[in-house]
Formats: structure tokens, C-alpha cells, sequence
């Protein structure tokens, strides 16, 4: 990361505190590694995600259908899926520090030093070499590797190694009243699987025809090695997942029309093209026959937002072996019964809210010849702007309180909507940028003559006078929905 590219992120990341976006969880205990709590900016962000998620996936598909299944599942679930035997990273110890690492994100790390030194041989060199070790799950040339290129703890300093282990992810608990008749259950590490094991309940009470999908928002656990990069890689995070069933011998088509209809809905938001790219998986997990990452140019580099594998039927199939119910699927079109194939697209909203603040946040320098002047300010799309409008009296006194209350009573019913009337409306006009809000209805004398009223616009900080009795209709189509799904 570059010196501007770095202050970048750490402005972004002491700016969602500073505003109620991102808190880090119960600091006053001094937090808890990768855990982070949203405040009361970012939950109201975070719910439009989710929004703006769910009515592209269920309310514009007729044929998809969505689900809330529960946190914790049967324990044979996570044995069906591969979980409890494959779900692992290869982890490391430093004798001297005590301190835990993932082996590859070490030497992924060093790659990246060799590429800052200009060492490109050596950068490409150990990245082939790493992933022929990924490849093949061979931990001991992991430790070779980092071995052989010096890597050291970044904390003592030493190259004092354990040997390389596997680590599995998943958090588990006791359920059960009583020592004698606890059972080990998971913390789901994916929201998927609630869908898969659900599949013939939906389908069957649904009247669902194939080709259909189920979608899920809900919480996901991981009990990450190495946890990084503020809301990047966290231990309790939030994932949007459809999986989309279809007719065996199809899901390819599926796979090219979903990769296109994901692009467009990240784009909609309005972010710089040029930030995202596919990144095709060249080493396929052995249930998919193809696999793809829709990455973001984060300031720490393009990494993955969404994921989306062409799964085949292995998922159905596992919970067919392991249930001894059979999962199959009657086509009345070619009259035959099979296991669908399943086209997964799984975005980590949290990711997604770190893509959007990142996109969104600007330090602008607005100084003229003779003032020095400057903002912060959050591009938020209007429709998912925590805040969607500001109401704001000139002054404290004269009736324009009560008059700026009357439109915000108006307002508050269909929209989140905020009063200030503390300090000088330019401060409050720089409070309401930097929280994102795109739009502030200001109350002057004017407005107890003639009802209007300025609407003032976040990003081109351009004012007009309109009347107040047209405001509910203005904000409406200003941050309606139809704005960001209207082109979808
Ligand atoms: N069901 C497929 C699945 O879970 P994944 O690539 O492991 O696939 C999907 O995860 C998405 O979940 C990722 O693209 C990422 O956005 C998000 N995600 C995964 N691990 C995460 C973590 N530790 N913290 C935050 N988001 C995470």
C-alpha cells in the first residue's frame, strides 16, 4: 500500500468511528480481534444494503424465493458439506512472539515485498511455488518456503517456526442442558447450507419450478487465523447468498447470465468501473466446474467482494447421501427426476460496505483566494444514504423551528430523515456532507411568506427554492428505489 493509498484507509477507517458507522466491539474492553460493531449510521447503511440486496434477488425475479434459516444446523449438515474434514487454513506459530499466522498470507506478504523491491522474478517464482503447495496440501513445503526466504515474525523478528498445521475455521458450542447429553454444534462458517437443506421445503411449498433460486441474508462465523484490513476478514460477518437451481447440462449459461447480472448491480451504485474486475479461480474446489471473484480495487489492493461457483449438485447430493432423503427434483418438461445443479453467487456485506465507503469518501479542498476552506464528504447513492434528507431552520427563533418540524413530521414517515438547528448552517451543512446526507431543506424567513423553501445538494452543493408543499413528491423521487433498481 502506498503512503497516500494507506492514509486513505485510515481516514476512511477513523471517519465511519467518528460518525457512528463502524465501531470496534465492546472497545471499552479494549475491543475483540475482528469483531466490529455498526453504529447507528452504519446499521441504517447497512440495512439498505441489505435492501437493495433482496429487492434485486426476490422482488424483481419472479422466480426467486427468499429464506431466513437458523444459525445453528444439525452437526451432520457441516459433515454432508465437506466442513468439518476440508474447511481449514494452514496456520503457523512464531515460538518467540507466541504469534499465530496464516503460512500463505506470510508468504503472500513477502511476494508483495519482493513486487515493492522490484524483484519480479522472485515475486512470480514464489507465487507459482505457493500455489503448487496450496495445490497439492503440502504443509511441510509451506514451511520450506518460508524458510528458505527468510521470512520472519513480523513481531520478534525471528524465523523461530512451528511446523505448518491446519486450522479449522468453524466455532463450535454445546448445545443441551446437561454435561451427559451435549451435543457439539457450529456457528454456521455459511449461510449456503441453510438453503440447501431447506431446498425441498421451498420447493415443494412454494411450488417452485426449476429454474428457481432461494436466497438468504444472515450472519456467518469464522474463526479467521489471521484477521486484517478493518471489516475486510472478520470472525462474525454477514453474507447475501442465492443459490439458484437449474436443469443439469445448463448451468454454464446460468453461470455467464448471473456473473452479468452481479456485475450490474454492484455498478448501479455508482462506483468507478475500472475498480472491479472478475477473477476467474484457476485451482477449482473439486465440486465446481467454474468459479469466479468479483473483486474490488480496495485501497489495500483488488480482493474479493462476491463469489460466484457453478457448484453442480454436490451440495444436494451430500445432504441426499448423509440424510438417506432423497433430494431430487421431477421436470415435467423432459419427464425425468433429477439432483439440480446449482449456480451459488455469495456477496459478504460487509465487504460490500467497506467497497461503499471506500467509494464514497472525499477529502475536498474547496479554499478560493481569499478562504481557506475544505470538506468531508460521503457520495453516498441518494437511495442508500443513511440519512436520506436534513431539515434545517436558518435560525432558532421566529416560528422557523416550528416550521422546519411541520416538513420534517411530513417527511419522517416514509424516509430517515434529521432535525438540526445548532450552530451556522454551513457547519451544519458540513456535518450533514460528512455523514453522506444528499439532501438539506433549509427554513428561512422567505419560507414564512411564500412556502418555500432551499433544497440544497450534497454533491453539487447547489441550492434551489422549492415549495415546501412538493417536498414529500421531490424526496420521494429523489431516493426512490426505482433510481437504482429502475436499470437493473
Ligand atoms: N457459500 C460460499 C462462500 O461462503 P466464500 O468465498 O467463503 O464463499 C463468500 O465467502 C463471501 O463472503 C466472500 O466473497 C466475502 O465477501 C465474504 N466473506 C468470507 N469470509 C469473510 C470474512 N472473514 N469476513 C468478511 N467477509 C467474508
Amino acid at each position: 500500500m502506498s503512503k497516500q493509498t494507506d492514509d486513505f484507509f485510515k481516514n476512511v477507517i477513523s471517519h465511519a468511528k467518528e460518525y457512528g458507522f463502524v465501531f470496534p466491539s465492546s472497545e471499552i474492553y479494549d475491543g475483540l480481534s475482528a469483531v466490529y460493531d455498526y453504529g447507528q449510521l452504519g446499521s441504517e447503511l447497512k440495512n439498505n444494503l441489505k435492501t437493495y440486496w433482496w429487492k434485486a434477488m426476490v422482488q424483481l425475479h419472479e422466480n426467486i424465493v427468499g429464506i431466513d434459516a437458523a444459525i445453528f444446523m444439525h452437526p451432520t449438515t457441516w459433515k454432508a458439506s465437506g466442513h468439518v474434514d476440508g474447511f481449514n487454513d494452514p496456520m503457523i506459530d512464531n515460538k518467540d512472539s507466541k504469534k499465530r499466522y496464516r503460512a500463505d498470507q506470510l508468504i503472500e506478504d513477502k511476494i508483495a515485498r519482493y513486487e515493492a523491491d522490484g524483484k519480479v522474478e522472485e515475486a512470480q517464482q514464489l507465487q507459482a511455488d505457493l500455489d503448487a503447495a496450496l495445490n497439492a496440501d503440502d504443509l511441510s513445503k509451506l514451511k520450506a518456503l518460508i524458510e528458505a526466504h527468510d521470512i520472519v515474525c513480523p513481531i520478534s523478528g525471528t524465523k523461530n517456526w512451528t511446523d505448518v498445521r491446519q486450522f479449522n475455521l468453524m466455532f463450535s458450542t454445546q448445545m443441551g442442558a446437561s454435561a451427559e447429553d451435549a451435543e457439539t454444534v457450529y456457528l454456521r462458517p455459511e449461510t449456503a447450507q441453510g438453503i440447501f437443506v431447506n431446498f425441498l421445503n421451498v420447493q415443494k411449498s412454494g411450488r417452485m419450478k426449476v429454474p428457481f433460486g432461494i436466497a438468504q441474508i444472515g450472519k456467518a462465523f469464522r474463526n479467521e487465523v489471521i484477521a486484517r484490513q478493518f471489516i475486510m476478514r472478520m470472525r462474525e460477518f454477514e453474507q447475501m447468498e442465492l443459490q439458484f437451481f437449474v436443469r443439469p447440462g445448463t448451468e454454464l449459461d446460468w453461470y455467464n447470465q448471473w456473473k452479468e447480472t452481479r456485475l450490474k448491480w454492484h455498478l448501479a451504485v455508482g462506483g468507478d468501473p475500472a475498480k472491479y474486475r472478475f477473477h476467474d479461480h484457476v485451482k477449482l474446489a473439486h465440486y465446481a466446474n467454474a468459479a469466479v471473484d468479483i473483486e474490488y480495487d480496495f485501497p489495500f489492493g483488488f480482493k474479493e467482494v462476491e463469489g460466484i461457483h457453478s457448484r453442480t449438485d454436490f451440495d444436494l447430493s451430500q445432504h441426499q447421501k448423509y440424510s438417506g432423503k432423497k433430494i431430487q427434483y421431477f421436470d415435467p418438461e423432459i419427464n425425468q427426476n433429477y439432483v439440480p445443479y446449482v449456480i451459488e453467487t455469495s456477496i459478504g456485506l460487509d465487504r460490500l460496505f467497506l467497497t461503499v465507503l471506500c467509494n464514497s469518501f472525499e477529502e475536498q479542498d474547496l479554499s478560493t483566494a481569499d478562504k481557506q476552506d475544505s470538506r468531508s464528504v460521503l457520495r453516498f447513492h441518494p437511495t442508500l444514504a443513511p440519512v436520506k434528507a436534513a431539515i434545517l431552520p436558518l435560525t432558532k427563533k421566529d416560528g422557523l423551528p416550528d416550521k422546519a418540524r411541520e416538513i420534517l413530521n411530513r417527511l419522517k414517515i416514509d424516509h430517515n430523515v434529521q432535525y438540526d438547528e445548532k450552530d451556522s448552517i454551513g457547519k451544519r451543512y458540513r456535518r450533514q456532507d460528512a455523514i453522506g446526507t444528499p439532501f438539506c431543506i433549509t427554513v428561512d424567513y422567505q419560507s414564512l411568506e411564500d412556502d418555500t423553501v432551499t433544497l440544497r445538494h450534497r454533491d453539487s452543493m447547489e441550492q434551489e427554492r422549492v415549495a415546501a408543499a412538493d417536498l414529500e413528491k421531490i424526496v420521494a423521487d429523489l431516493v426512490g428505489w426505482k433510481n437504482l433498481l429502475g436499470g437493473l
